[in-house]
């Protein structure tokens, strides 16, 4: 058996068909980790459909971390209505306010380190290393778990299976272009390896798909009967 090298063919799809977002950066630009951090702690639990607007008024409002650490924690909740989760505009403030105190203002450039920071968790501190800061991070949300469960046709059932899941991707996360990856992979999720009809005639990976040679890739990733 071949072992699975999906770096190449999925940055290559990316290239053609990144999507523009407002917090991503245009090839070749830097990007900007205030951006970067607030659009992955919004899009955690929301759309990205419902997500564009409003970072559009919170950049507009708040451009940067030291804008943020001087804002009113009630001015902050209220430009969070609707966004859900209330602990993460909580977290965004007092992360925004640690990093202004301990940190010189900027974000701290390793998932190590970005993890100590209020809401920070596993998937914040990878995305953001990966994508603000072009570290390799192992980079896993639930679409990226859809992908990584078909490609690999991993069977254990969730949530059990996501630490086989975890080690899979860890096994096909590049060093090089970081950022572009972890996004690509979320793109793919997205719009092609979606969890209903996917579509594999458009997958550059489909050629070593596990759950496709299967000919079941929705029935990745296997949950635990309720
Ligand atoms: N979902 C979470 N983070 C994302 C990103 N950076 N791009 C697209 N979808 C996402």
């Amino acid at each position: 058996k071949r072992a699975i090298t999906a770096a190449k063919p999925l940055l290559h799809w990316y290239d053609r068909h990144r999507r523009a977002l407002p917090w991503r950066a245009l090839p070749g630009e830097t990007p900007d980790p205030y951006r970067v951090w607030l659009s992955e702690v919004m899009l955690q639990q929301t759309t990205v459909a419902t997500v564009r607007p409003r970072f559009a008024t919170w950049v507009a409002r708040w451009p940067s971390f030291a804008d943020l650490a001087a804002a009113d924690e009630a001015d902050v909740m209220a430009a969070w209505a609707g966004l859900g989760y209330y602990a993460r505009a909580r977290n965004l403030l007092a992360a925004a306010r640690a990093i202004a105190a301990k940190h010189g203002g900027q974000l701290p450039d390793t998932e190590e380190a970005l993890r100590a920071l209020p809401g920070f968790g596993d998937y914040t501190a990878a995305a953001v290393a990966a994508i603000a800061f072009g570290r390799r991070a192992v980079v896993v949300d639930a679409n990226v778990e859809r992908v990584v469960a078909r490609l690999f046709a991993i069977d254990a059932p969730l949530p059990g299976g996501r630490r086989a899941i975890r080690a899979a991707a860890a096994t096909i996360t590049p060093e090089k272009r970081a950022g572009d990856y972890a996004q690509a992979m979320m793109d793919l999720g997205s719009a092609v390896c979606t969890s209903r009809k996917p579509r594999c005639l458009l997958c550059p990976l489909a050629d070593q798909c596990g759950a496709l040679a299967l000919g079941t890739p929705e029935a990745f990733p296997v949950k635990k009967p309720k």
